[in-house]
């Protein structure tokens, strides 16, 4: 692994990030075969996203959102990824407000009415990973935290319309950045999208921030996530105790939405959705009230 300190899920960015060029040799793009399995585990992790969704309301617990997914990965005969993986102890991760990711469910963690909360579910399927994540209201929700979920949305959808053969990483990160930071929201730089399959990790690191038209070129056949994290306030995080908890430094909100994907010959398939085309929809189909789709 190129990274000194990652964190798991998203990974954690090293204190001294190595060139985009060096790390573009690690990059591996799926074959045709491997591609069918990724469309199956992206498939799956997003029906698996869109039901802990459609069972999520006040009063929940986080472990019961753990539960669900535990259920659900039973019933179809799949892993789920974050069980076990650089020791996190669940199945699910459960952020809340400013949570930012990598929240631990708990039986004692109560959703109240006008939270927001992060669900981050990714399953392996037939060896090969899927990775997906929303941030939901619960119950009726204020506007600050409503206008962060659009802006958090939109950013995630901006960012997934520019990949395409010969499109650069730096260009998403900018679609995301430039969208956000003109609302006055930060990027959170110490987490990064990947490259994902039969690894839940793999290179490339996708930075939310960045130049358009720098950083390694897309080709077909890659396979990755974005999964932008924005913050309310300042992008600082902490992490916790339990050592995997991060919340913003300045306990602000923070929200993120994340797609795994693939780079076609001529554009993107959004592999963690449940339309045969690929064609992008709100992670867990939930969509922030007046978000036009
Ligand atoms: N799904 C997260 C990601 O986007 C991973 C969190 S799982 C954990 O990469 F185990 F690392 F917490
Ligand atoms: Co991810």
């Amino acid at each position: 692994m190129v990274l000194a300190d990652c964190v798991g899920s998203t990974l954690r960015l090293p204190s001294t990030p190595m060139l985009q060029s060096e790390r573009a040799t690690g990059i591996q793009l799926k074959n045709e075969k491997h591609l069918a399995a990724m469309r199956a585990a992206g498939r799956t992790s997003a029906e698996c996203l869109a039901y802990v969704v459609s069972e999520t309301q006040p009063g929940c617990t986080t472990q019961d959102l753990d539960d669900l997914v535990n259920q659900f990965a039973k019933r179809h005969g799949v892993t789920p990824a974050p069980l076990g993986y650089r020791g996190f102890p669940r199945s699910v991760c459960t952020s809340i407000n400013e949570v930012i990711c990598h929240g631990i469910p708990d039986k004692r963690t109560v959703l109240r009415e006008g939270d927001i909360v992060g669900i981050d579910v990714a399953l392996i399927c037939d060896g090969f990973h899927g990775d997906n994540a929303s941030t939901i209201g619960v119950g009726e929700i204020d506007e600050p935290a409503r206008a962060l979920l659009c802006a958090t949305l939109e950013a995630q959808r901006r960012a997934v319309a520019v990949v395409r053969p010969g499109a650069r990483l730096g260009d998403i990160g900018h679609a995301i950045q430039s969208h956000v930071e003109k609302l006055g929201y930060s990027v959170v730089r110490d987490f990064v999208g990947h490259g994902v399959g039969r690894q839940f990790h793999e290179e490339p690191q996708v930075l939310h921030y960045g130049k358009a038209g720098r950083g390694t070129r897309l080709r077909p056949g890659l396979t990755f996530t974005i999964e932008p994290m924005i913050n309310a306030g300042v992008p600082d995080i902490e992490i916790q105790d339990d050592g995997w908890t991060a919340l913003t430094a300045d306990r602000c909100l923070s929200a993120q939405y994340e797609h795994t994907l693939e780079v076609t010959e001529d554009g993107v398939r959004v592999l963690t959705v449940q339309n045969d085309e690929g064609t992008w929809e709100p992670p867990g189909r939930w969509t922030p009230p007046g978000f036009e789709v």
